[in-house]
């Protein structure tokens, strides 16, 4: 079968790639029909550091996803993470010529322009304009600017930038294998879009992907994304942190870590010990569990800290996310991980994948793991389509594309 009437959403994540081919709803529901996956080598904190590794892992999930779904893959939206991406909040401002009556659709392409005349380190580049807020001569609160008297267009954004080469590593790792890249999205972005409801979206929520690699995080207030980053930690970090610190090969880490590790303390019985077997090169060990979740649990307060200081110095207030935190990635299986969150943030904690408006035969949407490509479909579907929703979204939808001058 053709793909022309498919989406289909990639990520190269640092633990696994995750293809998923998906059918878009005019109704704006997103059917998924198919989710590929292959482990991931090559790549390290999100990003690509073996191209040709990293490029036959991408052939096997992009197989894998065709063979779920019964369909060629011709070309992908793409989600890119790491470390180097950052992002800020600017307004822009466009006069409306006094000849002129009321504000056009070619403003707003203008106040985006504005808005992005700022200086970012040279070697990034621009990813995403998310519109916040419109203002028209001052007045707040205005939902769709088109059609309106006014001499002063101003909108807020929030920018996601990032370093160009790294993005287009990415890009290229896909297009090598004879895909298209339609567009790239910032992963934690992506995620938000299943993670988050509308409703979640204005009463304001943290969302954090704790992947392998990365820690990707996206604050939604009044409806609009208000702060977004990465840190480039994630679940490898607690798997690396074991293997070092308890003096085990990283694979006896690994399962460790997912089978017997918690980040709750002072819950183990005094001299309570995990037992890992003898196996090929491995002498077998006795360890103590409270070490154990001692290790996890100081690594997974590190990142949450340094999440939480980031938010804190880029001035983002914490006291209006009535939907409270929800934590989505692989690493948000992780035992007890809310309870430290919830601590941490001072915030509900809610462990989430996809939910509402998705269909399929497919056990992803239970998987955290598969949040961003599922993420990546229904936001491409939502930036494509465009017509989905009355209002504020439909003008965003339509009005600001996907920034694809890194392809
Ligand atoms: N039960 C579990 N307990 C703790 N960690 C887990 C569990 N299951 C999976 N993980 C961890 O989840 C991580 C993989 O998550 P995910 O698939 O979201 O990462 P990724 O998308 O490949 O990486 P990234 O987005 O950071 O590049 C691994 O570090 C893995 O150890
Ligand atoms: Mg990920």
């Amino acid at each position: 079968m053709p793909n022309e009437d498919f989406i289909v959403g990639l990520e190269i994540g640092t633990s696994k790639v995750c293809a998923v081919v998906a059918e878009g709803r005019p109704d704006g529901t997103v059917k998924i029909n198919g989710v590929g996956y292959a482990p991931s080598r090559g790549v390290r904190k999100g990003e690509i550091v073996d191209f040709e590794t990293a490029g036959k892992c991408v052939r096997e999930a992009l197989a894998d996803a065709e063979e779920k779904s019964d369909i060629m893959i011709g070309s992908v939206y793409l989600a890119v993470s790491g470390g180097h991406i950052e992002s800020f909040n600017n307004r822009g401002l466009v006069n409306i010529p006094p000849e002129r009556e009321e504000i056009c659709e070619d403003d707003f392409e203008e106040v985006q322009a504005a808005a992005r005349e700022v200086s970012i380190p040279p070697p990034n580049q621009f990813l995403h304009s998310v519109l916040q807020h419109y203002y028209v001569d001052g007045q707040d609160g205005v939902l769709n600017p088109i059609g309106m008297m006014g001499t002063a267009l101003e909108a807020d954004f929030h920018i996601i930038h990032g370093v160009g080469t790294r993005i287009k590593n990415s890009i290229r790792c896909v297009k090598e294998l004879d895909i298209e890249v339609e567009d790239v999205v910032f992963g934690p972005l992506a995620s938000a879009q299943v993670v988050l409801d509308m409703d979640q979206k204005n009463q304001g929520a943290l969302v954090i992907d704790v992947g392998a690699g990365t820690t990707g995080y996206v604050v939604y207030a009044d409806g609009a994304v208000k702060h977004s980053g990465c840190l480039a930690v994630g679940g490898d970090h607690i798997t690396n942190d074991l293997s070092l610190g308890l003096r085990i090969p990283m694979a006896r880490a690994e399962k460790l870590k997912t089978e017997e590790g918690s980040v709750r303390l002072g819950r183990s019985s005094p001299g309570e010990r995990v037992v890992l077997k003898d196996e090929t090169g491995f002498a077998g060990k006795e360890i103590e569990r409270e070490m154990l979740n001692t290790i996890i649990h100081c690594r997974v307060r590190e990142t949450f800290e340094l999440v939480k200081k980031r938010l804190d110095e880029s001035g983002a207030s914490m006291d209006f996310l009535g939907a409270g935190v929800q934590l989505t990635g692989g690493s948000s299986t992780m035992v007890g991980i809310d309870e430290l969150a919830q601590e941490i943030f001072g915030l509900p904690v809610h462990l989430t994948c996809v939910k509402g408006t998705m269909s399929g035969p497919t056990n992803a949407f239970d998987n955290p793991q598969y949040s961003c490509a599922i993420g990546v479909v229904k936001y491409a579907h939502a930036m494509t389509a465009g017509i989905r929703r009355p209002g504020l979204f439909r003008r965003i939808a339509r009005r600001i594309p996907f920034f694809n001058n890194l392809l």
